[in-house]
């Protein structure tokens, strides 16, 4: 069921069910019905017999409703599955897809009770984070693939620092720190021949306000500890989508370098010296480049390598 009945309620004045009733050509049982939904999601909204309603306050869920509003984005977010919960966001994103999802399509949940990262490993995902995916059919030559993760790591620093002022830093190849603490991770899941790619599932990670837990505290923060208030995920995610519209009609216009140098607008990761660990292998050197693809250019005691994928470190 839609829930337009959302702009309709304001916090000031009252409005009686006759008129939202009038106004979004439903019965007043599809209004009330609509009101106990938005109860149920956690919105507080008052009742008086010869008043009608009124909202005393809203919660932060990223329904559909609320991001939308008026975002106006070419492509990304035209439609927005939330959930309360689900396994894993880019499962159901790959669900989709054998649907014939539209480009652009989200799917966002409260808590994932099997939320996945990089290497398969777990990911934590309690109330309080945005965890989110994202579809694509980007129709670039595969050997760009990296860049889509790269719109979108720039689009989240982006976001969070139009929000909240912070400015974390890109760790190749797509975590985002703040002091040196993963606050966000990218999940992309390629389908992909030689020559094109299929689609892309890109998941995103941000522990918002969310807990971490105890194992990963020395590696993992959430942008609450860094912003002291609480953050709004509704409007982080409305301004993640604005600017990974405008990021990603430049990728798919073929504009590579727009994504690469705003990307290296916002690491410092150049110059550096780092261990890289892959599966079975292990590099130390000093990094040089991120080549046009997204490749890590590190050069080792003899030579130049060109890294694909891997974990990082400092030292
Ligand atoms: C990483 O290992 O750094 C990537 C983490 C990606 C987590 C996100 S949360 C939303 C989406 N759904 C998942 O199951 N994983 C990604």
């Amino acid at each position: 069921m839609k829930l337009d009945i959302i702009h309709l309620l304001d916090e000031k004045n009252f409005i009686s069910g006759v008129l939202i009733s009038k106004k979004l050509n439903i019965s007043r049982t599809a209004v009330w019905k609509q009101i106990q939904i938005l109860k149920k999601l956690g919105y507080e909204i008052e009742s008086f017999k010869n008043r009608g309603y009124r909202l005393v306050s809203r919660p932060d869920i990223p329904l559909s409703e609320e991001v939308l509003f008026k975002l106006n984005t070419k492509v990304i977010g035209k439609k927005i599955h939330y959930f309360k919960s689900l396994p894993s966001t880019n499962l159901y994103a790959k669900d989709l897809i054998k649907k014939n999802a539209e480009e652009g399509t989200i799917v966002v949940a409260d808590i994932q009770t099997k939320g996945r990262g990089r290497k398969d490993r777990s990911w934590f995902s309690p109330e309080g984070g945005l965890w989110f995916s994202i579809i694509l059919y980007p129709n670039i030559p595969t050997q760009y693939a990296m860049l889509v993760t790269m719109a979108t790591s720039v689009s989240v620093v982006q976001a969070i620092n139009e929000l909240t002022g912070l400015s974390p830093i890109i760790k190749w190849p797509n975590d985002l720190l703040l002091d040196g603490k993963k606050i966000c991770g990218i999940l992309t899941e390629l389908d992909a021949e030689m020559d094109r790619i299929n689609y892309s599932v890109v998941g995103v990670g941000i522990n918002v306000n969310n807990s971490i837990d105890k194992e990963l505290k020395d590696k993992a923060g959430s942008v609450i500890d860094f912003n002291k208030s609480r953050i709004s995920r509704v409007k982080l995610l409305r301004l993640f989508l604005k600017n990974f519209d405008i990021n990603y009609f430049k990728l798919i216009s073929k504009d590579y370098n727009y994504i690469r140098d705003l990307w290296f607008l916002y690491t410092d990761i150049i110059g550096k010296k780092v261990r890289l660990k892959g599966e079975d292998t292990v590099a130390v050197g000093i990094v040089e480049d991120i080549d046009d693809t997204g490749c890590l250019i590190l050069k080792t005691d003899n030579k130049q390598i060109k890294i694909v994928s891997g974990d990082l470190e400092f030292f």
